[in-house]
């Protein structure tokens, strides 16, 4: 075997090379399986994917389209036996139907819209050998949550005027979750889930005239008139002109129980309203829990909640009922950075002040807590709902998109990844700062923040730039130190997961580099911090999405294969999984093994 010398556990691998296959590609010695596609039946009764014969009434029941947070848990009490949960964030109609016609979609295609839309739950059979992971069609646990399923509206801002519509006078059930893009796994064993740009999905936001709702729209992306995919001519709740309040019950964080699918899923209001990316949680040693979340937007802002109660442990139902409270109650803060070098000394390219390090420290600002407002000339409802406008308010940093941000569970760290901003620094726009130290910040940092004295209550934390991505060789970049000549190139961090042995991995979302995107693994600690390498690339057109990274096995989403700009289902610019004869690329999940089923990276 290979000489690995200082190499941690875990990164001993032979890193892949940047490429532009249309193809999963791994290291030698590891082996890659396509676990489940869009379109694969879940549930009983429904036909195999057909891409010129699809139903609204099969598409519910099959793997939804556009997969993206994966968590990948044990089943109790069945052996060799996993349940997968999927985010499905969005739908490319032009990428699913032959002859697709935008201006007039058929009922039957916006119907399969909705149901591709959601998360899916299915449970997977391990093979002891292979490590192959293959569903159980049908399983009890088996699941699809869509546009149009039932959710209760929970915490403080539940039963709000600003959640009530025509459908619910009451502003306590929502119907359907739109564009889940990453998540969580909570300590108690529930899923979070982010939801992202749902303003897409509204129409004629433009339209409206009262200045207040205008602004408020508009703060959270909703200006246009007709929407993409024109849901509106087939339930007006998706135009805001009739239904106002419609969008204020989507842009939450989601509990869902993969263990329990008699329990309707949750929005937790508590958490607030934005452009969620996912959540990331935590629990200390007292069971108190943190939620950390980043907002997908350029210069958004990063947030965190506390509970007010505690979690407790055990195995019984009474115990579960109340951890499923918990994210109803607490206080939720929004962050501030300050950087400890002089601001003459970030010019914008990357180059590092004089103390050698992006760093500094920062401040968590209480927004609200249950029916406590702590912003000026806003109610607490008001916060839950329009958190954006909260965190302009009180000042917050504007961040470069901040995507995933999660907990590193051996050293309680947190990591954000902060994707890029092409408008950092541009005229009438936020300046270059320590925490976001380049102007038109083509491929993106990773921030590493540990809470003072570790303690999740904190109100202030420190905090360093792990990584300034991009290609080595430019002279902007920083991988926190370690020789950029034994470095993968990075580009566009999304994604962060870590591995059994703590070290962290990120997976990558629109490589300014040129080649695909891919899952890199990354070491934290000693004299290798900074250490980049790449574990895997994917096909053309497709971002690497949900990365879970456990003893024995690497899971990716494959989101969006084939899809670049002016693609088709007729000109798809990928071919994968299914080939040639495939005719569709189908967004799938990606299991990758050792050979012999081996430890990962070790
Ligand atoms: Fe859906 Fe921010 O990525
Ligand atoms: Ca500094
Ligand atoms: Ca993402
Ligand atoms: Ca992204």
């Amino acid at each position: 075997s290979a000489f690995w010398g200082s190499t941690p556990r875990g990164l001993r691998f032979d890193a892949v090379e940047p490429n532009k296959e249309d193809a999963v590609t791994i290291p030698d010695g590891y082996e890659q399986q396509v676990v489940i596609r869009w379109g694969d039946p879940i549930l009983d009764g429904v036909n195999e994917f057909d891409p010129t014969a699809q139903t609204p009434e099969d598409a519910v029941g099959q793997f939804g389209y556009n997969c993206d947070f994966l968590a990948l848990l044990d089943l109790p009490g069945q052996r060799r036996h996993k349940v997968l949960v999927a985010n499905h964030e969005y739908t490319s109609e032009e990428m699913m139907h032959y002859g697709y016609d935008s201006a007039a979609p058929t009922r039957d295609q916006v119907e399969i819209g909705w149901a591709s839309h959601g998360l899916s739950v299915v449970v997977l059979k391990e093979d002891g050998n292979s490590g192959d992971l293959t569903p159980v069609v049908g399983h009890d646990l088996n699941r699809r949550i869509t546009a149009t399923s039932e959710f209760v509206l929970s915490g403080p801002a539940a039963g709000s005027d600003l959640l009530k519509t025509t459908a619910d006078a009451e502003g306590a059930l929502a119907l359907g979750t739109l564009n889940n893009c990453a998540g969580g796994v909570t300590p108690w064993g529930t899923i979070l889930s982010g939801e992202e740009n749902f303003n897409q999905y509204f129409a004629n936001a433009g339209l409206v005239t009262d200045a207040t709702a205008k602004a408020r729209l508009a703060r959270y992306g909703l200006t246009g008139e007709a929407s993409e995919r024109k849901w509106e001519q087939y339930d007006p709740r998706f135009d805001v002109l009739q239904e106002p309040n419609e969008p204020n019950r989507f842009g939450w964080i989601v509990e869902l129980d993969p263990y329990d699918p008699d329990w309707t899923p949750r929005k937790r209001t508590a958490l607030g309203r934005f452009k969620h990316e996912g959540a990331g949680p935590r629990v200390d040693r007292y069971g108190r829990v943190v939620v950390y979340m980043g907002d997908d937007e350029r210069f958004d802002y990063m947030y965190k909640f506390v509970s007010k109660n505690k979690m407790k442990t055990g195995t019984s139902r009474s115990v579960r009922e109340h951890n499923r409270t918990l994210l109803d109650e607490g206080t939720l803060y929004v962050a501030k950075f300050t950087g400890d070098s002089p601001a003459a000394e970030i010019d914008g390219t990357g180059a590092l002040p004089a103390d050698g390090a992006f760093d500094g420290g920062g401040e968590w600002i209480k927004l609200a807590s249950g029916d406590e407002s702590f912003v000026d000339g806003m109610t607490a409802e008001e916060v839950y709902v329009f958190t954006r406008l909260a965190g302009d308010k009180v000042g917050a940093t504007k961040m470069d998109r901040p995507e995933d941000v999660e907990v590193n569970p051996k050293s309680g760290k947190v990591y954000a990844a902060l994707t890029n901003n092409s408008q950092r620094g541009a005229t009438g726009k936020a300046a270059a700062d320590e925490a976001n130290p380049r102007s038109a910040n083509k491929h993106g940092h990773v921030l590493e923040l540990a809470e003072k004295n570790g303690d999740v209550t904190a109100t202030t934390f420190g905090w360093i730039l792990l990584l300034v991505c991009g290609d080595p060789e430019d002279p902007g970049t920083y991988f926190s130190g370690y020789p950029k000549d034994q470095v993968s190139p990075i580009s566009c961090p999304d994604n962060v997961a870590f591995d059994p042995q703590g070290n962290l991995w990120i997976s990558t979302d629109g490589n300014a580099l040129g080649n695909n995107d891919g899952l890199f693994g990354v070491s934290l600690t000693g004299s290798t911090r900074g250490l980049t390498k790449q574990f895997l690339t994917v096909p053309i057109g497709a971002e690497t999405c949900g990365p879970v990274v456990q003893d024995r096995h690497v899971l990716v989403a494959v989101q969006h294969p084939g899809e670049i700009d002016g693609a088709s289902a007729e000109t798809p610019a990928s071919q994968w999984p299914d080939g040639p004869n495939g005719t569709l690329p189908r967004p799938s999940v990606v299991n990758v093994v050792k050979d012999g089923f081996g430890t990962i990276g070790c």
